[in-house]
Protein backbone atom coordinates (compact mmCIF):
# COMPACT_ATOMS: atom_id res chain seq x y z
CA UNK A 1 0.00 0.00 0.00
CA UNK A 2 1.05 3.77 -0.32
CA UNK A 3 1.00 4.05 3.63
CA UNK A 4 3.18 1.13 3.94
CA UNK A 5 5.60 2.29 0.90
CA UNK A 6 5.84 5.98 2.80
CA UNK A 7 6.82 4.15 5.97
CA UNK A 8 9.44 2.70 4.74
CA UNK A 9 10.75 5.56 2.78
CA UNK A 10 10.64 7.86 6.15
CA UNK A 11 12.42 4.74 7.41
CA UNK A 12 15.14 5.37 5.36
CA UNK A 13 15.12 9.11 5.24
CA UNK A 14 15.94 8.43 8.71
CA UNK A 15 18.64 5.96 8.50
CA UNK A 16 20.41 8.43 5.52
CA UNK A 17 20.07 11.12 7.63
CA UNK A 18 21.25 9.48 10.89
CA UNK A 19 24.14 8.66 8.91
CA UNK A 20 24.84 11.96 7.25
CA UNK A 21 25.17 13.09 11.00
CA UNK A 22 27.93 10.94 11.77
CA UNK A 23 29.81 11.18 8.63
CA UNK A 24 29.12 15.50 8.95
CA UNK A 25 31.81 14.59 11.69
CA UNK A 26 34.40 13.50 9.41
CA UNK A 27 33.73 15.71 6.56
CA UNK A 28 33.47 19.11 5.73
CA UNK A 29 29.90 20.88 5.38
CA UNK A 30 30.33 21.35 1.43
CA UNK A 31 29.97 17.23 -0.01
CA UNK A 32 27.19 14.98 -1.24
CA UNK A 33 25.71 14.18 1.98
CA UNK A 34 25.05 17.67 3.12
CA UNK A 35 22.99 18.00 -0.12
CA UNK A 36 21.18 15.02 0.59
CA UNK A 37 20.54 15.88 3.69
CA UNK A 38 18.76 19.24 2.71
CA UNK A 39 16.75 17.01 0.03
CA UNK A 40 15.17 15.00 3.01
CA UNK A 41 12.08 16.55 5.12
CA UNK A 42 12.46 17.13 8.91
CA UNK A 43 9.93 18.70 11.14
CA UNK A 44 11.24 21.82 13.55
CA UNK A 45 9.24 23.89 16.12
CA UNK A 46 10.35 27.56 16.11
CA UNK A 47 8.69 30.22 18.72
CA UNK A 48 9.62 31.97 22.34
CA UNK A 49 11.02 30.94 25.17
CA UNK A 50 8.07 28.86 27.09
CA UNK A 51 5.94 29.05 24.38
CA UNK A 52 5.09 25.43 24.64
CA UNK A 53 7.22 24.40 21.91
CA UNK A 54 8.87 20.70 22.99
CA UNK A 55 5.07 20.47 24.70
CA UNK A 56 4.37 20.60 21.31
CA UNK A 57 6.61 18.12 19.57
CA UNK A 58 6.12 15.74 22.76
CA UNK A 59 2.33 15.86 22.15
CA UNK A 60 2.69 15.18 18.64
CA UNK A 61 4.29 12.20 19.33
CA UNK A 62 2.09 11.10 22.18
CA UNK A 63 5.32 10.29 24.52
CA UNK A 64 6.97 12.36 26.93
CA UNK A 65 11.17 12.48 26.30
CA UNK A 66 11.93 16.37 25.96
CA UNK A 67 13.24 18.96 28.52
CA UNK A 68 10.14 20.51 29.12
CA UNK A 69 9.01 23.22 31.89
CA UNK A 70 8.77 26.81 32.78
CA UNK A 71 12.53 27.15 33.73
CA UNK A 72 13.81 24.93 31.32
CA UNK A 73 15.20 26.22 28.21
CA UNK A 74 16.48 24.39 24.88
CA UNK A 75 19.91 25.40 24.58
CA UNK A 76 21.05 23.71 21.56
CA UNK A 77 18.54 21.78 18.44
CA UNK A 78 17.71 18.44 19.79
CA UNK A 79 17.37 15.94 16.80
CA UNK A 80 15.22 13.04 17.37
CA UNK A 81 14.33 10.59 15.01
CA UNK A 82 11.36 8.07 15.02
CA UNK A 83 11.61 4.85 13.35
CA UNK A 84 9.72 1.56 13.36
CA UNK A 85 11.89 -1.73 13.79
CA UNK A 86 12.56 -3.66 10.79
CA UNK A 87 10.08 -5.95 11.23
CA UNK A 88 7.00 -2.92 11.81
CA UNK A 89 6.28 -4.81 15.24
CA UNK A 90 7.99 -1.79 17.68
CA UNK A 91 8.43 2.05 17.29
CA UNK A 92 11.11 3.60 18.75
CA UNK A 93 12.64 7.27 18.87
CA UNK A 94 16.51 8.13 19.06
CA UNK A 95 18.25 11.75 19.96
CA UNK A 96 21.21 11.87 17.11
CA UNK A 97 23.38 12.94 20.19
CA UNK A 98 22.01 10.03 22.79
CA UNK A 99 22.16 7.43 19.99
CA UNK A 100 21.77 4.59 22.35
CA UNK A 101 19.06 5.49 23.96
CA UNK A 102 15.73 4.54 22.88
CA UNK A 103 12.62 5.56 23.40
CA UNK A 104 9.56 3.35 22.63
CA UNK A 105 5.56 3.46 21.45
CA UNK A 106 5.47 6.22 18.92
CA UNK A 107 2.28 7.34 16.89
CA UNK A 108 4.48 9.10 13.96
CA UNK A 109 7.47 8.70 11.86
CA UNK A 110 9.34 11.94 11.53
CA UNK A 111 12.40 13.45 11.72
CA UNK A 112 11.84 16.17 14.72
CA UNK A 113 14.02 19.33 15.80
CA UNK A 114 13.11 20.93 19.46
CA UNK A 115 14.93 24.58 18.37
CA UNK A 116 16.09 26.93 21.31
CA UNK A 117 13.46 29.45 22.58
CA UNK A 118 14.11 33.00 20.14
CA UNK A 119 14.53 35.52 22.66
CA UNK A 120 13.94 39.30 22.96
CA UNK A 121 16.92 40.17 25.70
CA UNK A 122 19.65 39.13 26.97
CA UNK A 123 19.44 37.88 30.50
CA UNK A 124 21.65 38.32 33.67
CA UNK A 125 25.25 36.17 32.37
CA UNK A 126 24.67 35.65 28.84
CA UNK A 127 26.81 37.51 26.31
CA UNK A 128 24.25 40.82 24.75
CA UNK A 129 24.97 38.48 21.61
CA UNK A 130 22.42 35.59 22.61
CA UNK A 131 19.04 37.31 20.67
CA UNK A 132 21.26 37.17 17.47
CA UNK A 133 23.07 34.12 18.45
CA UNK A 134 19.69 32.11 18.82
CA UNK A 135 17.77 33.47 16.13
CA UNK A 136 20.67 32.58 13.45
CA UNK A 137 20.60 28.92 14.79
CA UNK A 138 16.70 28.79 14.45
CA UNK A 139 17.16 30.37 11.02
CA UNK A 140 19.73 27.73 9.53
CA UNK A 141 17.31 25.38 9.96
CA UNK A 142 14.19 26.99 9.48
CA UNK A 143 15.32 28.50 5.66
CA UNK A 144 16.09 24.99 4.41
CA UNK A 145 13.36 24.02 2.25
CA UNK A 146 13.09 20.56 3.07
CA UNK A 147 12.00 21.95 6.51
CA UNK A 148 8.61 22.05 7.65
CA UNK A 149 7.62 24.68 10.22
CA UNK A 150 6.04 24.23 13.35
CA UNK A 151 5.60 28.46 14.11
CA UNK A 152 4.34 28.27 17.89
CA UNK A 153 2.43 31.23 19.72
CA UNK A 154 0.55 31.32 23.12
CA UNK A 155 -2.75 32.16 22.68
CA UNK A 156 -2.37 34.39 25.77
CA UNK A 157 0.09 36.62 24.02
CA UNK A 158 -0.64 38.78 20.86
CA UNK A 159 -0.41 37.16 17.82
CA UNK A 160 1.58 40.28 16.22
CA UNK A 161 3.83 40.00 18.53
CA UNK A 162 4.97 36.73 17.64
CA UNK A 163 8.59 35.59 16.45
CA UNK A 164 7.51 32.51 15.41
CA UNK A 165 4.90 33.74 12.77
CA UNK A 166 7.90 36.73 11.87
CA UNK A 167 10.22 34.12 11.02
CA UNK A 168 8.44 31.83 9.33
CA UNK A 169 6.78 34.57 7.20
CA UNK A 170 10.53 35.56 5.95
CA UNK A 171 11.47 31.92 5.08
CA UNK A 172 8.44 30.67 3.80
CA UNK A 173 6.82 33.60 2.21
CA UNK A 174 4.27 31.17 0.60
CA UNK A 175 3.23 29.52 3.75
CA UNK A 176 3.42 25.95 1.83
CA UNK A 177 5.36 24.69 4.55
CA UNK A 178 4.14 26.69 7.57
CA UNK A 179 1.96 25.18 10.03
CA UNK A 180 0.43 27.84 12.85
CA UNK A 181 0.11 26.39 16.13
CA UNK A 182 -1.63 28.50 18.95
CA UNK A 183 -0.94 26.57 22.51
CA UNK A 184 -2.15 28.15 25.91
CA UNK A 185 -6.02 28.44 24.79
CA UNK A 186 -6.63 27.52 28.52
CA UNK A 187 -4.70 30.40 29.50
CA UNK A 188 -6.65 33.34 27.77
CA UNK A 189 -8.09 35.96 29.91
CA UNK A 190 -11.96 35.16 30.85
CA UNK A 191 -14.39 36.58 28.37
CA UNK A 192 -12.32 36.34 25.32
CA UNK A 193 -11.20 33.49 22.76
CA UNK A 194 -8.89 32.95 19.87
CA UNK A 195 -11.37 32.59 17.10
CA UNK A 196 -10.15 35.62 14.84
CA UNK A 197 -6.64 33.22 14.75
CA UNK A 198 -8.06 30.42 14.40
CA UNK A 199 -10.44 31.26 12.09
CA UNK A 200 -7.93 33.18 9.97
CA UNK A 201 -9.02 36.50 10.37
CA UNK A 202 -6.06 37.67 12.39
CA UNK A 203 -3.18 36.85 10.22
CA UNK A 204 -3.98 34.37 7.41
CA UNK A 205 -1.89 31.18 6.50
CA UNK A 206 -1.63 28.89 4.05
CA UNK A 207 -2.49 25.99 6.05
CA UNK A 208 -5.08 26.12 8.71
CA UNK A 209 -4.03 27.24 12.21
CA UNK A 210 -4.45 24.79 15.09
CA UNK A 211 -5.57 25.11 18.40
CA UNK A 212 -3.87 23.04 21.07
CA UNK A 213 -3.92 22.90 24.98
CA UNK A 214 -0.89 21.16 26.65
CA UNK A 215 -0.30 19.88 30.17
CA UNK A 216 -0.18 23.28 32.00
CA UNK A 217 3.02 23.06 34.58
CA UNK A 218 0.35 21.99 37.78
CA UNK A 219 -0.09 19.07 34.89
CA UNK A 220 4.00 18.87 34.88
CA UNK A 221 4.44 18.53 38.47
CA UNK A 222 1.64 16.07 39.15
CA UNK A 223 3.40 14.22 36.35
CA UNK A 224 0.24 13.80 34.13
CA UNK A 225 0.76 11.18 31.80
CA UNK A 226 0.13 12.17 27.92
CA UNK A 227 -3.03 9.42 27.47
CA UNK A 228 -4.68 11.51 30.23
CA UNK A 229 -3.36 15.07 28.79
CA UNK A 230 -4.76 14.31 25.41
CA UNK A 231 -8.01 12.97 26.45
CA UNK A 232 -8.42 16.31 28.82
CA UNK A 233 -7.02 18.01 25.59
CA UNK A 234 -10.10 16.65 23.40
CA UNK A 235 -12.09 17.58 26.17
CA UNK A 236 -11.67 20.80 26.57
CA UNK A 237 -12.50 21.06 22.51
CA UNK A 238 -15.44 19.35 22.84
CA UNK A 239 -16.94 21.52 25.52
CA UNK A 240 -15.47 24.41 25.15
CA UNK A 241 -18.95 26.88 24.03
CA UNK A 242 -16.44 29.22 21.45
CA UNK A 243 -14.32 26.09 19.68
CA UNK A 244 -16.91 23.22 19.53
CA UNK A 245 -17.48 24.05 15.92
CA UNK A 246 -13.62 23.73 15.22
CA UNK A 247 -13.23 20.97 17.84
CA UNK A 248 -12.39 17.83 14.89
CA UNK A 249 -9.84 20.37 13.60
CA UNK A 250 -7.92 21.21 16.74
CA UNK A 251 -5.79 19.59 19.11
CA UNK A 252 -2.40 17.61 18.98
CA UNK A 253 -3.79 14.61 17.52
CA UNK A 254 -4.95 16.47 14.35
CA UNK A 255 -1.59 18.45 14.14
CA UNK A 256 -0.11 15.24 14.10
CA UNK A 257 -2.30 13.71 11.25
CA UNK A 258 -2.01 17.10 9.49
CA UNK A 259 1.88 16.75 9.49
CA UNK A 260 1.86 12.99 8.47
CA UNK A 261 -0.34 14.10 5.39
CA UNK A 262 2.23 17.20 4.28
CA UNK A 263 5.08 14.77 4.82
CA UNK A 264 3.83 12.16 2.79
CA UNK A 265 2.71 14.77 -0.08
CA UNK A 266 6.79 16.44 0.63
CA UNK A 267 8.23 13.02 -0.28
CA UNK A 268 5.98 12.48 -3.18
CA UNK A 269 7.03 15.95 -4.37
CA UNK A 270 10.59 15.61 -4.14
CA UNK A 271 10.79 11.59 -5.39
CA UNK A 272 12.48 12.62 -8.72
CA UNK A 273 14.86 15.34 -7.50
CA UNK A 274 15.43 12.87 -4.50
CA UNK A 275 15.89 10.19 -6.77
CA UNK A 276 18.42 12.35 -8.90
CA UNK A 277 20.65 12.90 -6.20
CA UNK A 278 20.64 9.80 -4.90
CA UNK A 279 21.92 8.38 -8.36
CA UNK A 280 24.38 10.92 -8.52
CA UNK A 281 25.34 10.46 -4.65
CA UNK A 282 26.17 6.78 -5.63
CA UNK A 283 28.59 7.73 -8.30
CA UNK A 284 30.29 10.04 -6.14
CA UNK A 285 30.57 7.56 -3.21
CA UNK A 286 31.75 4.57 -5.51
CA UNK A 287 34.28 6.95 -6.71
CA UNK A 288 35.13 8.15 -3.41
CA UNK A 289 35.68 4.62 -2.23
CA UNK A 290 37.53 3.41 -5.46
CA UNK A 291 40.04 6.46 -4.49
CA UNK A 292 40.62 5.60 -0.94
CA UNK A 293 41.22 2.15 -2.20
CA UNK A 294 40.66 1.42 1.73
CA UNK A 295 39.14 3.38 4.07
CA UNK A 296 41.23 6.44 5.93
CA UNK A 297 39.99 6.00 9.05
CA UNK A 298 37.97 2.86 10.03
CA UNK A 299 34.58 4.66 10.97
CA UNK A 300 34.37 6.76 8.01
CA UNK A 301 34.71 4.10 5.69
CA UNK A 302 32.34 2.09 7.36
CA UNK A 303 29.96 5.11 7.42
CA UNK A 304 30.80 5.37 3.60
CA UNK A 305 29.66 1.97 2.85
CA UNK A 306 26.65 2.10 5.25
CA UNK A 307 25.17 5.83 3.47
CA UNK A 308 26.10 3.51 -0.02
CA UNK A 309 23.63 0.71 0.84
CA UNK A 310 21.20 3.50 2.39
CA UNK A 311 20.95 4.96 -0.60
CA UNK A 312 20.74 2.05 -2.88
CA UNK A 313 18.26 0.92 -0.63
CA UNK A 314 16.10 4.21 -0.68
CA UNK A 315 16.68 4.05 -4.71
CA UNK A 316 15.27 0.99 -4.93
CA UNK A 317 12.16 1.91 -2.69
CA UNK A 318 11.61 4.94 -4.50
CA UNK A 319 11.53 2.38 -7.97
CA UNK A 320 9.10 0.11 -6.59
CA UNK A 321 7.14 3.05 -5.35
CA UNK A 322 7.35 4.70 -9.04
CA UNK A 323 6.37 1.52 -11.05
CA UNK A 324 3.82 0.50 -9.03
CA UNK A 325 2.07 4.06 -9.11
CA UNK A 326 2.10 4.96 -12.51
CA UNK A 327 1.85 1.15 -14.38
CA UNK A 328 5.10 1.31 -17.22
CA UNK A 329 6.26 3.93 -15.24
CA UNK A 330 7.40 6.94 -16.47
CA UNK A 331 11.44 7.28 -15.55
P1 LIG B 1 9.22 25.71 25.40
O1 LIG B 1 10.14 26.47 26.30
O2 LIG B 1 8.72 26.56 24.29
O3 LIG B 1 9.76 24.40 24.94
O4 LIG B 1 7.91 25.42 26.28
P2 LIG B 1 7.54 24.17 27.18
O5 LIG B 1 6.89 23.12 26.35
O6 LIG B 1 8.70 23.78 28.01
O7 LIG B 1 6.40 24.82 28.08
C1 LIG B 1 6.66 25.94 28.91
C2 LIG B 1 5.66 26.02 30.06
O8 LIG B 1 4.37 26.34 29.55
C3 LIG B 1 5.50 24.71 30.80
O9 LIG B 1 5.30 25.01 32.16
C4 LIG B 1 4.23 24.11 30.22
O10 LIG B 1 3.56 23.29 31.14
C5 LIG B 1 3.43 25.34 29.92
N1 LIG B 1 2.52 25.15 28.79
C6 LIG B 1 2.86 24.87 27.50
N2 LIG B 1 1.76 24.78 26.72
C7 LIG B 1 0.70 25.01 27.54
C8 LIG B 1 -0.72 25.04 27.34
O11 LIG B 1 -1.25 24.83 26.22
N3 LIG B 1 -1.49 25.30 28.43
C9 LIG B 1 -0.96 25.53 29.67
N4 LIG B 1 -1.80 25.78 30.70
N5 LIG B 1 0.37 25.51 29.91
C10 LIG B 1 1.18 25.25 28.85
MG1 LIG C 1 11.67 23.61 25.20
NA1 LIG D 1 10.65 25.76 28.43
Amino acid sequence: TLMATMESLIGLVNRIQKACTVLGDYGGGDNAFSSLWEALPSVAVVGGQSSGKSSVLESIVGRDFLPRGSGIVTRRPLVLQLHKTEDGSQEYAEFLHLPKRRFSDFVVNLTLIDLPGLTKVAVEGQPESIVQDIEMMVRAYVEKPNCIILAISPANQDIATSDAIKLAREVDPSGDRTFGVLTKLDLMDKGTNALDVLEGRSYRLQHPWVGIVNRSQADINKNVDMIVARRKEREYFATNPDYGHLSNKMGSEYLAKLLSKHLESAIRARIPSITSLINKTIDELESEMEHLGRPIAVDAGAQLYTILELCRAFDKVFKEHLDGGRPGGDR
